[in-house]
């Protein structure tokens, strides 16, 4: 457990720059699961800030401080040691010089670490997460970005652990007496402490090749245990072509001689992109047809991409404190999202983003954990690696580009790496460039970064005809507000770019698509037109706002049919979808409205599966809420069932037609060609088995030898309530008992079924002895799946509840960062009825009175409750 620590708040205002700094880091490790030692010898020298010279803080956690020395003796200056670490002050008798020396051996506890911060083993496999303050636990250091090093490490283990790796380049490795052995690793490159790995273990390398764009070698291996040495090629085809489009489309080779990759099985987060030694959630690396589904593919593409991105956005330039974090992540986001989009369907792949942060981060942004993409301040920043952050400031990045253009964009970026390498940066230097490539005044733009909450944008339009038939003069006026957050009662308006075309009746672009700066509260724009004009407005979803205007069902199933923009046309149909869902509209005519586009075979099949698939339950709850009423899970359910039914059965014959055309011949391959088929099978077979003959149809396919067609005909079957469920869930199990990762997908089926029995089979699971529910991914798959569910996680009788609580205060003394990260389940409690915001208040009050509660899920609960 965490020493409790007082919740007072770090400030961005209070950044002072350090008072030393760091130069040059030596480190040896004699790697034992108890009492592994760490010598290191740090060169410091004076650093920038006013404080330069003064006492020297080291932070340190859990170490045990077996010896120091300054300069080689150890009559030290005066130290003082504490529980966040140990200062060093000028003494009378040994005042600090210019420069020094320190020198410490620590000793450290890897097996005893399930908090799965600093150095740890997974699975028999020593690794490292530093990021954020993860380094302080395996040495004393100033654990902050702003301070750079070049590190030597040497490594010492027991020969039964073949594979010793850290950052940079490879040195000597050689036999040491008594069955061990050493290696040691040099990197060249400056890096902040966060960047620090280490893995040590019996691993297998899965290797290849690649040449810069200049000529030099660059070695690639991805390690994974025995066994999984098959499951690789996806990723390491997917870092290749990571490498190459780097090159390509930013200017940015490669820098160092290997590039390698482990996957490790526990593992907070999705991966870690520490130089030239990237840690993975071994979820997203490991894939072969059978155990990973076409997502899993695209997830593994995407993450691979974007720890490579890091290499010139995160690491050669950095971040000056944690309140820049977006600084790199938000700019990271945007870089895999583009290469994603080269990759696979750009409109696709923009639709499943816009999913996504309107799922996560406009519902953080409409609750008590709001923040803007740079926060003020924070107790524990493991609690701001948040959609905000991260997807919210790629959607700035998104933006600027937009209003500087894809030309200017590529110039700020260029003088963004020739201006900052080797520096750790701030928002302010990275708005400078692009106000200097671009000529323009940013000051507004600012804004963005400083406010949190999503802006409304509300339309109204005006119609004078010059004379019958004539053609007139069209008025579009927007207007913004954003609602207050907590600590923000009063926003003011941010420059919003929005996208626009104005249609003629029979589909053309009245005008040359454009971008309308709404960069004030109101502003209106007039037009001369041959006709009035249906507008299609934010198109590509410009700017990541709530657009604001009524429309007719004819009007939408017009942007449906004739949109250039296929991320409004799908826009179109999903509001369609969500006024059926809400009773609103009916079904037959949503059904005639979708037909011609998903029966369309020019389009391509993965944009006509996401026509058909509906908007979720919680997206309902959260629109329900939106509009000024209470969301009642139980009647959305019935409702959203409904609606699927209805349109099931208005569509059946067409969703025959799709199910039987879009079978895939041939072997499995992940192509996003294929991967769309299978998407647009999947969604057919999702409403069919809302009938009869779909059940039967699930069934059979719940024998199909590849995991993207076996789990969705599984869900499918789940769905459709038919008795054989049960039989396939254990055919699953029998298939797949020995594979952690797949029987995570099992869990989290029946965690996200709307069964009627679902939390008593989530606690059965929960409770079975052999459950590892130390391991996050096995934690997420049920306890957090389960919180996701919108039906059975809000029964009304709040057992639903109790269950995630019950866990979150079994979990946090283990493994504090995650279990602060599933609480967030309980963010949205303002949406619902007075007697369930009661009951998890409750849940959240006996959660913040539990005795030894961690930082993290301290400072996640009081904000929720507040
Ligand atoms: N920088 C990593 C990434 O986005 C995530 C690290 C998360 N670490 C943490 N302590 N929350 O690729
Ligand atoms: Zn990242």
């Amino acid at each position: 457990m965490r020493p409790d620590v007082s919740p007072t708040p770090i400030r961005l205002a209070d950044y002072a720059p350090p008072a030393w700094v760091a130069e040059h880091v030596d480190l040896t490790f004699d790697l034992a699961p108890r009492g592994a030692r760490v010598r290191a010898r740090i060169r410091f020298v004076k650093g920038p800030g006013e404080a330069a010279g003064g006492p020297l803080r080291l932070d340190g956690q859990k170490l045990r401080l077996l010896s120091a020395a300054v300069d080689g003796t150890d009559a030290l200056p005066s130290i003082t040691v504490d529980e966040e670490g140990l200062t060093l002050a000028p003494a009378d008798n040994a005042p600090l010089p210019d420069a020094f020396t320190w020198e410490a051996e620590v000793e450290i506890d890897p097996e005893a670490n399930t908090e799965l911060e600093g150095l740890y083993l997974s699975n028999g496999v020593y690794c490292t997460q530093c990021e954020a303050e993860g380094f302080r636990k395996i040495t004393y250091f100033p654990d902050r970005p702003d301070v750079m090093a070049t590190y030597a490490v040497r490594i010492e283990a027991p020969t039964s652990i073949p594979v010793l790796l850290s950052n940079g380049e490879p040195g000597a490795t050689g036999p040491l007496p008594g069955d061990r052995h050493f290696a040691e690793w040099t990197d060249p490159w400056p890096k902040p402490s966060y960047l620090f790995a280490l893995v040590a273990g019996e691993l297998v390398a899965h290797t290849d090749a690649f040449t810069t764009a200049s000529g030099r070698p660059v070695a690639l291996a991805i390690h994974v245990r025995p066994g999984d040495e098959d499951r690789c090629a996806y990723a390491m085809d997917a870092l290749k072509r990571s490498m190459r489009w780097d090159e390509t489309e930013y200017g940015r080779e490669y820098d160092l001689s290997v590039f390698n990759i482990v996957a490790v099985d526990d593992f907070n987060m999705g991966a870690m992109e520490n130089k030239g030694l990237n840690v993975f959630n071994s979820k997203y690396v490991l894939a072969s047809p059978e155990t990973a589904t076409d997502r899993d593919y695209e997830l593994i593409e995407g993450i691979i991409a974007h720890e490579y991105f890091h290499n010139w956005t995160g690491n050669r330039i950095t971040c000056r404190d944690w309140f820049q974090l977006c600084l790199k992540e938000g700019l990271t986001v945007f870089r895999d999202q583009q290469f994603s989009a080269d990759m696979r369907s750009e409109a696709v792949q923009r639709i499943d983003q816009v999913k996504m942060l309107r799922a996560r981060q406009f519902r953080e942004d409409a609750g008590p954990l709001a923040h803007p993409v740079r926060p003020e301040e924070f107790i524990e920043i493991n609690n701001f690696y948040t959609a905000t952050v991260y997807e919210k400031g790629a959607e700035l990045i998104r933006m600027l580009r937009l209003i500087v253009g894809a030309e200017t964009y590529r110039a700020a970026l260029d003088l963004y790496f020739d201006r900052h390498d080797g520096q750790a940066c701030t928002i302010e230097d990275w708005i400078a460039v692009f106000e200097d490539a671009s000529g323009r005044d940013l000051t507004r733009f600012r804004l963005w970064y400083a406010q949190a909450g999503t802006p409304r944008v509300t339309v109204s339009e005006g119609w004078v005809e010059d004379a019958p038939g004539q053609g007139g003069r069209y008025t579009l006026t927007l207007r913004q507000e954003t609602p207050s957050t907590p600590g923000q009662p009063l926003k003011k308006p941010v420059p919003i770019p929005v996208a626009f075309g104005l249609l003629g009746a029979d589909g053309r672009e009245l005008i040359e698509p454009g971008v309308l700066e709404l960069d004030d509260t109101e502003r209106c724009w007039s037009f001369e037109l041959p006709e009035r004009p249906v507008p299609s407005l934010l198109r590509g979803f410009s700017a990541p706002v709530i657009l604001e205007r009524r429309s007719s069902e004819a009007e939408r199933a017009f942007l449906l049919a004739h949109d250039r923009d296929p991320f409004n046309r799908w826009e179109a149909a999903r509001a369609l979808a969500l006024e059926v869902m809400m009773g609103a509209a009916s079904a037959d005519a949503f059904a005639e409205a979708l037909l011609p586009a998903i029966t369309d075979a020019s389009l391509d099949p993965a944009f006509r599966a996401l026509l058909l698939t509906l908007p979720g339950e919680d997206e309902i709850a959260r629109e329900t809420w939106s509009r000024g009423r209470p969301a009642d899970p139980d009647a959305i359910h019935a409702a959203a069932k409904a609606a699927r039914k209805a349109l099931a059965e208005a569509l059946e014959p067409e969703l025959r037609g799709l199910y039987e055309a879009m079978e895939t011949p041939g072997p499995y391959t992940p192509e996003a060609g294929d991967a769309g088929r299978r998407a647009l099978r999947a969604a057919a077979l999702g409403l069919l088995a809302r009938l009869p003959v779909g059940a039967g149809m699930a069934e059979a396919q719940c024998g199909a030898a590849n995991m993207s067609d076996r789990l969705p005909a599984l869900a499918a079957l789940l769905a459709s309530g038919s008795p054989a469920a049960d039989a396939a869930l254990d055919a699953f199990a029998a298939d797949w008992r020995h594979d952690p990762l797949v029987m995570d997908k099992w869990r989290m089926l029946q965690a996200t079924a709307s069964r009627p029995d679902t939390l008593a089979r989530v606690k059965a699971l929960s409770e079975a002895p052999d459950f590892p529910w130390k391991t996050p991914n096995r934690f997420r798959s049920l306890v957090a799946a389960f919180a996701q569910n919108p039906c059975a996680f809000h029964q009304a009788d709040g057992s639903g509840y109790r269950f995630l609580a019950d866990w979150l205060i079994r979990l946090d003394p283990v493994n504090p960062q995650t279990a602060a990260r599933v609480a967030g389940a309980f963010e949205t409690w303002r949406r619902y009825d007075a007697k369930r915001q009661k009951l998890i208040r409750a849940e959240l009050s006996r959660i913040a009175a539990t005795e030894g509660l961690s930082r993290d899920m301290a400072e996640i609960v009081s904000r929720m409750l507040d």
